[in-house]
């Protein structure tokens, strides 16, 4: 038999590192061949194909060399140094078909492991399973989200080849991360490489689908004894931009289709805009700047300009805190906590809002709360409707463990949702009154421009409703201070 390299090749080292060589080669190309032809990139696995696998080829070529060295040493010596392969003898011709057969099954074992990792890493117990507790509280208000069956890497990735590199650096530094604990707690938003929504939200959500108006109820119950209730219909004018199907108008319509806006924020969260243009179809640009005398022009002229898109109102579509004034709220509106047990709203919210260090240390906090404070006001009551305060306990605990994650330093005030302006600056970023064109033209914050207050009620009066809106009645009397400042001067704090 001829042979088309030197005899100190063949030696087992040699051989072992030429069978690991040609595995792994075989499992990158298979992957690589895998993700072109499957149309969406998976980040994650780029570990496998382009660190784990990779260094597992360079071992095969060290120990190929290796192996040939030494087989070189030892033939300049005179010892043996090769494998004396002779297929004519029988041994060695079933020796060799076990190996070839053996290592045939295991190359079609590792190539389906390698497929059920890639499946894997692509899946979204992967993504929050794997890097628990990094990724806790992203995964946990998923999974009560309306995207909860949309998969992470269709926000976080989306498809196309461009993104396949960048999401594949990134992802393995994050599997470095997690491994070596040099994550930031919490996770900085907003995510510097996040793709636009362009070719993430608007692959599902057609930017010109009409959206009509919303009905919005509310409930809400004040930190009062008796925990009196308000509730509140608003009719969200959300709109859309197709003029073949209806009228176009509303929020979507001016914010993104027709318009282009375009906006300074001046810290890193997003949170105070400063400066704002609008540029219609015609191409006239109006500009709205901030009369707050805090801002310099020099602070605006020096911070970066970014177009508006889906994300600059929708960017908690996926990952939802909750303030605990919000979900008490909801909580007693079905009853889940009971309404009837006096003080119950604001000891709940006294109770989550305490600050923790731990999940347990919650648990056990929010207890002794709310427990201690029956005991010691309401004693007689303690004891008589004892069930109820059980219920309440754990009602506020589960409010708790979905919206709050001490260990990762995440919770509402960390991630503020945009949409709306209650608790977070939201829409009032630019639509606080105080933003004006140099003509004096004021950027809208009249009640009933994004809603029309359809109806408001107050336990023991009558409802107040009217079909082209009402106006607002603040649940407390607090002036005029709920028109003259944000809402979210006092409910942020909360
Ligand atoms: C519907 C789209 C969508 C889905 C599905 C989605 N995310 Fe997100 N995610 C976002 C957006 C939008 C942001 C915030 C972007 C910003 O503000 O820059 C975000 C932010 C994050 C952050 C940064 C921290 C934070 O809360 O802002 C992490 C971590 C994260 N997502 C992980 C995940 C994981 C894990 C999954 C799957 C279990 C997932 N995401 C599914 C859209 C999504
Ligand atoms: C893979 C498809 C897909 C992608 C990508 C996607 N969504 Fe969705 N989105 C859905 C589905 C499905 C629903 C639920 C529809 C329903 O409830 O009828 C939904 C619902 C919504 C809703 C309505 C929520 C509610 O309260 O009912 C909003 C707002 C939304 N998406 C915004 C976004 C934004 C912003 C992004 C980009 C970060 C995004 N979506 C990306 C599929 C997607
Ligand atoms: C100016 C801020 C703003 C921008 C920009 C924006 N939206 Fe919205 N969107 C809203 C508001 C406000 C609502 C109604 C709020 C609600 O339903 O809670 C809404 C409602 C929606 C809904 C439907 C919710 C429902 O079931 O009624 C979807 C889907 C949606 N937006 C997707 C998008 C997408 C996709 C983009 C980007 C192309 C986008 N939005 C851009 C503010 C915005
Ligand atoms: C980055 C600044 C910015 C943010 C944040 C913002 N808007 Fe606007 N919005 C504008 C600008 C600028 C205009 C005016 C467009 C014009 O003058 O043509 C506008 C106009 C509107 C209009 C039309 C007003 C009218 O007079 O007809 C509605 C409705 C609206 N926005 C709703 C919202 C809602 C709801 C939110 C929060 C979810 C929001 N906007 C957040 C900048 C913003
Ligand atoms: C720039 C648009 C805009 C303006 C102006 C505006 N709102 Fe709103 N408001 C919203 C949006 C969007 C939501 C819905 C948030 C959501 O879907 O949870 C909202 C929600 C609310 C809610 C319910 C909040 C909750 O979560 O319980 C109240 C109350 C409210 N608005 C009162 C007012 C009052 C009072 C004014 C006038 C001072 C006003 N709004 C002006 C956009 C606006
Ligand atoms: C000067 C501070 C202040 C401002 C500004 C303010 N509020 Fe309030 N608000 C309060 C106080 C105090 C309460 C009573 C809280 C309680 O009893 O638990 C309250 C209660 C409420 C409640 C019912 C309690 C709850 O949260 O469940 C709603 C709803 C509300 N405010 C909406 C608004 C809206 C909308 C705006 C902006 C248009 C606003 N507030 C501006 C101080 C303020």
């Amino acid at each position: 038999m001829r042979r088309f390299l030197p005899r100190s090749f063949f030696n087992v080292i040699t051989l072992v590192g030429a069978c690991l060589s040609l595995l792994s080669l075989t499992l990158i190309l298979f992957l690589t061949a895998l993700e072109a032809f499957s149309g969406h990139s998976k980040p994650y696995i780029g570990v496998v194909t382009f660190v784990i696998l990779p260094v597992l080829f360079l071992m095969g070529a060290g120990l190929i060399l290796g192996g040939a060295y030494r087989a070189h040493r030892r033939q300049l010596k005179g010892k043996p140094f090769a494998l004396n392969v002779d297929l004519s003898t029988p041994r060695h011709r079933a020796t060799a078909g076990v190996l070839g057969v053996g290592g045939g099954l295991f190359l079609t074992v590792s190539i389906f492991l390698s497929f059920q990792a890639y499946e894997y890493t692509d899946s979204p117990s992967f993504c929050g399973g794997t890097c628990h507790p990094v990724m806790e509280p992203e995964e946990t208000a998923y999974q009560f989200s309306p995207h909860a069956r949309v998969a992470c890497a269709q926000c976080h990735i989306g498809p196309g080849a461009a993104w396949f590199v960048r999401s594949k650096l990134s992802g393995t530094y994050q599997v470095y991360a997690t491994l070596f604990d040099k994550f930031p707690r919490p996770i900085p938003t907003p995510i510097e490489n996040l793709r636009p929504a362009q070719e993430t939200c608007e692959q599902c959500h057609w930017p010109k689908h009409f959206l009509s108006e919303k009905l919005q109820v509310h409930d809400y119950f004040l930190g009062n004894e008796a925990n009196t209730r308000w509730s509140l219909h608003l009719l969200l004018k959300t709109g859309g931009g197709n003029i073949e199907v209806g009228p176009t108008s509303g929020i979507h319509w001016h914010m993104n289709i027709g318009h282009k806006v375009e906006y300074v924020p001046i810290d890193r969260q997003r949170l105070v805009i400063p400066w704002v243009s609008s540029t219609n179809p015609e191409g006239q640009t109006v500009v709205y700047r901030t009369t707050d005398a805090s801002i310099t022009d020099e602070q605006i002229a020096a911070a970066p300009k970014r177009r508006m898109d889906c994300i600059d109102c929708h960017n908690r579509p996926a990952h939802i805190y909750r303030p605990p004034s919000l979900s008490v709220n909801v909580s007693m509106a079905v009853g889940w906590i009971d309404p009837q047990l006096p003080f119950v709203k604001s000891v709940s919210v006294r109770a989550l809002r305490d600050n923790y260090t731990s999940k347990q240390e919650a648990q056990d906090g929010i207890r002794s709360t709310v427990e201690d404070f029956y005991r010691s006001y309401y004693p007689a009551l303690a004891t008589e409707r004892a069930s109820q305060i059980e219920r309440t306990v754990k009602e506020v605990q589960r409010i708790y463990s979905r919206n709050f994650f001490p260990e990762m330093k995440v919770n509402w005030k960390t991630f503020p949702n945009h949409i709306g302006h209650l608790y977070s600056p939201g829409c009032f970023r630019c639509h606080d009154g105080k933003h004006q064109t140099a003509e004096g033209k004021v950027l809208s914050k009249d009640c009933n421009v994004c809603h029309t207050i359809l109806a408001q009620e107050i336990t023991g009066s009558p409802q107040r409703l009217a079909l082209e809106g009402i106006e607002y009645r603040h649940p407390v009397d607090i002036g005029n201070a709920w028109k003259e400042m944000n809402c979210f001067d006092c409910h942020g704090k909360q």
